[in-house]
């Protein structure tokens, strides 16, 4: 097989293209032949060691994959060759084949196309977690979504928009905000030009946004949070800019708001259970067309590296895949 390997935790730029052998499934798992991956923030941070996930070196990245069962191991009953699947873990998707345990196969139903099914679960899976779940997202509310354009952003928008509530989307360029509005978003905001604050405030009649979804951190966070309608919730996904915000808890006290953790690994780990239910009303959604992944650009696999200058260059309008076979 043909895979991408990170052998040393010196980022991207340190990755090689590989020829390796094409691995056996051993029990309990199956082998996928890779059709598409997607790329996830959290791919950048693994290859640095900078993700809570550190697998043992050398590894193949690639967090989300689909692709079609070409083998089987032992044992394993409730799959067979020839099935599409999805699949979302830490890593083993940025290459030809990978072997996985059944258990962290997800079965595709007719219609859903393996491109999309690469680019779904992990961000649609979180925005929900986050909106839903977390956040207890009520219709006629308004959500604010920072970083609107990227990937779990634009998940959040349309997830928002479908559980209707009046989306005001973020993002740093006049390109990220129409794309917004193409997915639904009502309003935008393009904070490389506007003042967030200020634009809030006219954009909600002074009382701020319901819910702040965050993927984002750095110099938003506190702005947005003082922004935040009573009893708002601040949802507190990811630090995409680089650095953790340490905000004043009196703005919290201010409002009677919470600010609320997000982890979607860590849900998905310890409430399979619930976790699968979220997946499968969220691909029903998409059968119905009420969601649908944003593809930006697709590359061959080999072409990794440029996808991920992309990625970290702020420049994805929506999500980007490596893909293979075409
Ligand atoms: N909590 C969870 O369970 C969970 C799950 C998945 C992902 N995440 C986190 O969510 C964040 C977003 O992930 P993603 O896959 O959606 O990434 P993405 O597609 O690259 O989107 C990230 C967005 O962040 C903004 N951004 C601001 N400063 C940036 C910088 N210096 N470099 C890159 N982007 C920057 C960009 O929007 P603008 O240019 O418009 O500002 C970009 O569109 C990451 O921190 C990731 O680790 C958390």
């Amino acid at each position: 097989m043909q895979a991408w390997l990170c052998e040393t935790l010196e980022g991207v730029g340190a990755l090689r293209w590989r020829e390796l052998p094409t691995p056996e499934p051993a029990a309990g798992e199956l082998r996928v032949a890779i059709r598409a991956a997607s790329l996830n923030f959290p791919d950048l941070l693994i290859v640095e060691g900078k993700y809570q996930a550190k697998p043992a070196l050398p590894f193949v990245p690639g967090a989300e994959f689909a692709g079609i069962v070409d083998a089987v191991g032992a044992g394993v009953t409730t799959f067979a060759v020839g099935q599409p699947v999805a699949v979302v873990g830490t890593h083993g998707g940025f290459a030809s084949h990978a072997c996985v345990d059944a258990s962290r196969v997800i079965p595709l139903p007719a219609g859903f196309a393996l491109e999309d099914a690469a680019a779904f679960a992990f961000t649609y899976g979180t925005s929900q977690h986050a909106l839903i779940d977390r956040g207890a997202l009520r219709a006629g509310e308004t959500v604010l979504v920072l970083g609107a354009a990227g990937g779990v952003g634009s998940a959040a928008v349309q997830i928002a928009k479908a559980a209707g509530a009046r989306v005001i989307a973020a993002a740093s360029s006049a390109a990220k905000c129409r794309l917004c509005r193409e997915i639904g978003a009502d309003a935008t905001i393009d904070y490389s030009q506007e003042d967030l604050r200020q634009a809030l405030k006219t954009l909600t009649d002074g009382r701020g946004p319901d819910i702040v979804y965050d993927p984002v951190g750095g110099a938003f966070a506190e702005p947005a949070l003082r922004s935040i309608a009573w009893r708002g919730r601040y949802l507190v996904v990811g630090f995409a800019a680089g650095s953790i915000p340490a905000l004043p808890w009196n703005l919290a006290l201010l409002k009677g708001a919470a600010i609320v953790g997000v982890f979607w690994g860590e849900f998905v780990r310890r409430e399979p259970q619930a976790s699968a239910a979220a997946i499968a009303e969220l691909a029903h959604w998409y059968t119905q067309g009420r969601i649908k992944p944003v593809i930006d650009r697709r590359y061959p696999l080999q072409e990794l590296p440029e996808a991920f200058e992309r990625m970290a260059s702020r420049q994805a309008l929506g999500k980007l895949l490596v893909v293979q076979g075409n």
